[in-house]
């Protein structure tokens, strides 16, 4: 596991940018594992960025996002398919049908976990899995004590990732209950993952994946078992860490 400290989330947004071009300019037709949530937001700023000086080129990639809330539509602007269409597709040349993410309008659980897994396998799997990390450490929306073997599922989303979320909505009451997400085993099998974690309120979660002990409870502590892992956090993130004398 590499650990990048960054001094601040500007930092943090450009040095993972760094490593997604560093993939999609290795290989054009790469798959790439995004997600969504406030951190990521300035890595697709800069991704934007250098495609439009003519630096990148998406037109072969193809792309799977982790998850969806379950019952939103891919135009209401709460789903995270509006969220990506927003802040990253629609500013790059990257295919639509090359794009890929849970439909949340599937009420039929079974058949949507299945189409996607088999969407991840026929793509080959993910090459690069960029994720966020909720304040309790899940990844995707894989929360705490659920197995760690998991594959695409549905969630029911914890009451506080539910009071995380509800800041991009007008009331708690219209954060949905239920998401699909993919599961520990899809973000496992990844052949490199990259975390990016921002401000004081990621510490507690950060310090407890990356060096306590490895349990469902805490569902990011898992990635210390992948062999390809870079974290890029920024000063505030690895406060702990950087506390505890461990970096
Ligand atoms: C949501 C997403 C996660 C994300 C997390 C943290 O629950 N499903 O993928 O990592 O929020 O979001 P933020 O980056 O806004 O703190």
């Amino acid at each position: 596991m590499r650990i990048y400290k960054t001094k601040d989330y500007n930092e943090m947004s450009r040095k993972a940018a760094n490593i997604i071009s560093a993939q999609v300019i290795m290989k054009p037709d790469a798959v790439l594992g995004l997600a969504t949530g406030s951190t990521p937001l300035g890595a697709y700023r800069q991704l934007i960025d250098w495609y439009k000086k003519g630096d990148l080129d998406f037109s072969e990639t193809r792309s799977v996002n982790l998850d969806e809330y379950k019952g939103l539509a891919p135009s209401d602007p709460q789903s995270y398919a509006y969220f990506m269409q927003e802040n990253f597709f629609r500013h790059i040349n990257i295919k639509p049908e090359n794009t890929n993410i849970p439909n949340g309008l599937e009420t039929d659980e079974n058949l949507e976990c299945r189409r996607y897994n088999s969407v991840i396998k026929q793509l080959g799997g993910i090459d690069i899995q960029l994720l966020g990390i909720g304040n309790n450490a899940h990844i995707g929306f894989n929360e705490p004590g659920e197995a760690f073997e998991k594959e695409t599922h549905c969630v029911r989303l914890t009451e506080d990732t539910i009071q995380a979320n509800s800041r991009f909505f007008s009331s708690m009451d219209e954060v949905p209950r239920y998401a699909y997400s993919t599961g520990i085993k899809n973000i496992m099998q990844a052949r490199n993952i990259l975390l990016i974690a921002s401000g004081t309120a990621k510490a507690q979660a950060l310090y407890r994946s990356l060096f306590g002990p490895i349990t469902p409870l805490v569902p990011a502590s898992i990635l210390q078992l992948h062999s390809n892992v870079s974290i890029v956090a920024d000063e505030e993130a690895l406060s702990l860490i950087l506390e505890k004398g461990l970096l």
